[in-house]
């Protein structure tokens, strides 16, 4: 069976590290029909949008996204973002995202003196609500009386919903579920989520529950990743709690995700947890690590889980061993980590 993936570069060093990705899972011999998407910030230059108004559909018509990154600075970051990653997401009803957080050997740690054996826990961040409902609104623009509200959503079964998944996600793993909220300032969304995990834990008897302040969390998770097992936290407390992941697994180079309904047959999407980067854009030096690990991420939700282990032991052996990018302690540019991706991945096959 062929699988139709759909590829996003997008901006900045999104095509860099996604043509990576791309090298490595071809490495693997597949039946891949991959469909190449012009929509970013350069689509809304010319066509006033960022995608397509069909662009869903376009989406549902295939089995997977792989998605590298969007932001320039020639569009506004929230009309960037709500224009394609955000709409796709809430627009697929993608509610979970899968974020796991593995320092792999031969990568080094933002925290000094940790090695592997200190990091691999998983976050799971609610995907399509919360303080990312995109509800509120301006009004009096200009005057001193201007107003902006941002109104954050938390629906019972939105909460229920990704809870109760990782729930399921850390029996399977080591039986603890670490949930992260804010309910003693704020006193309603974060107490129905804090309801929602106490009930649902009477469903998952092997299964240690923590409630913990995301306050506490972020400085716990820097002094102590070894304690974590799998997180759940709302889409912005999992959205800043990955970027700390993110730096003790090796930094934003490393990070991968997936989009998922489970349970569903809606196309999973997967990016990097890293943004467009200009910084560094252009100059051939980013670390495709993260967009290499999201797609070996892919081929796991698409049914190829042989195919996914072999392409994470190519990564890991290639981190290992190098070449590795400047962000990783290394000299190496974005192709020649991929390019040695790709003869680790035929070399195993
Ligand atoms: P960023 O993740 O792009 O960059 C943060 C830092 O990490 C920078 O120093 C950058 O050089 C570094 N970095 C990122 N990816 C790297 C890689 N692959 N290899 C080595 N270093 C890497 O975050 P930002 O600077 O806050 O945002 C830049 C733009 O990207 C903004 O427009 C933002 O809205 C957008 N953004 C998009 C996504 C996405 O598309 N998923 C995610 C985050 C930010
Ligand atoms: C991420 C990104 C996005 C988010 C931005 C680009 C909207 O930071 O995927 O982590 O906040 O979800
Ligand atoms: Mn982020």
């Amino acid at each position: 069976m062929t699988h139709r993936v759909a590829v996003l570069p997008g901006d900045g060093v999104g095509p860099e590290v996604v043509a990576e990705a791309r090298k490595a899972v071809d490495a693997l011999g597949l039946a891949v029909a991959w469909t190449e998407l012009p929509w970013g910030s350069a689509y809304y230059r010319e066509n006033g949008r960022m995608m397509p108004e069909d662009a869903l559909d376009t989406l549902r018509g295939h089995d997977a996204l792989l998605l590298g990154a969007v932001g320039h600075p020639s569009v506004p970051d929230h009309i960037a973002l709500w224009g394609t990653i955000l709409e796709i997401r809430q627009g697929l009803d993608l509610w979970a995202n899968l974020r796991p957080c593995r320092l792999l050997p031969g990568i080094p740690s933002s925290l000094e003196g940790r090695g592997p054996e200190d990091v691999d826990f998983l976050v799971v961040r609610e995907n399509t609500e919360g303080e990312y409902a995109g509800v509120g609104g301006r009004s009096h623009e200009g005057h001193d009386s201007e107003v902006a509200l941002e109104t954050s959503v938390f629906t019972r079964a939105g909460v229920r919903r990704v809870v109760r998944y990782a729930f399921e996600l850390a029996a399977s793993r080591r039986g603890t579920l670490t949930s992260a909220t804010k309910s003693n300032a704020s006193r309603f969304g974060y107490v129905l989520w804090d309801e929602v995990v106490e009930e649902t834990a009477a469903e998952f008897d092997g299964v240690r529950i923590e409630r913990v302040l995301v306050d506490a969390l972020a400085a716990r998770m820097v002094r102590d990743p070894g304690s974590l097992d799998v997180v759940v936290a709302s889409n912005l407390f999992g959205d800043i709690l990955t970027d700390i992941a993110a730096a003790i697994q090796g930094g934003m180079g490393m990070a991968a995700s997936a989009n998922l309904a489970p349970g569903s047959d809606t196309i999973g999407v997967f990016e990097p947890v890293h943004g467009s980067a200009p910084d560094i854009a252009g100059q051939g030096i980013a670390n495709p690590s993260g967009a290499i690990w999201s797609a070996s991420l892919m081929l796991e939700h698409l049914g190829e889980a042989e195919a996914a282990g072999a392409l994470m032991r190519a990564l890991e052996a290639v981190c290992a061993e190098g070449p590795r990018t400047r962000d990783v302690g290394g000299e190496a540019t974005t192709a020649e980590v991929g390019d040695a991706v790709a003869d680790a991945v035929s070399a195993l096959r």
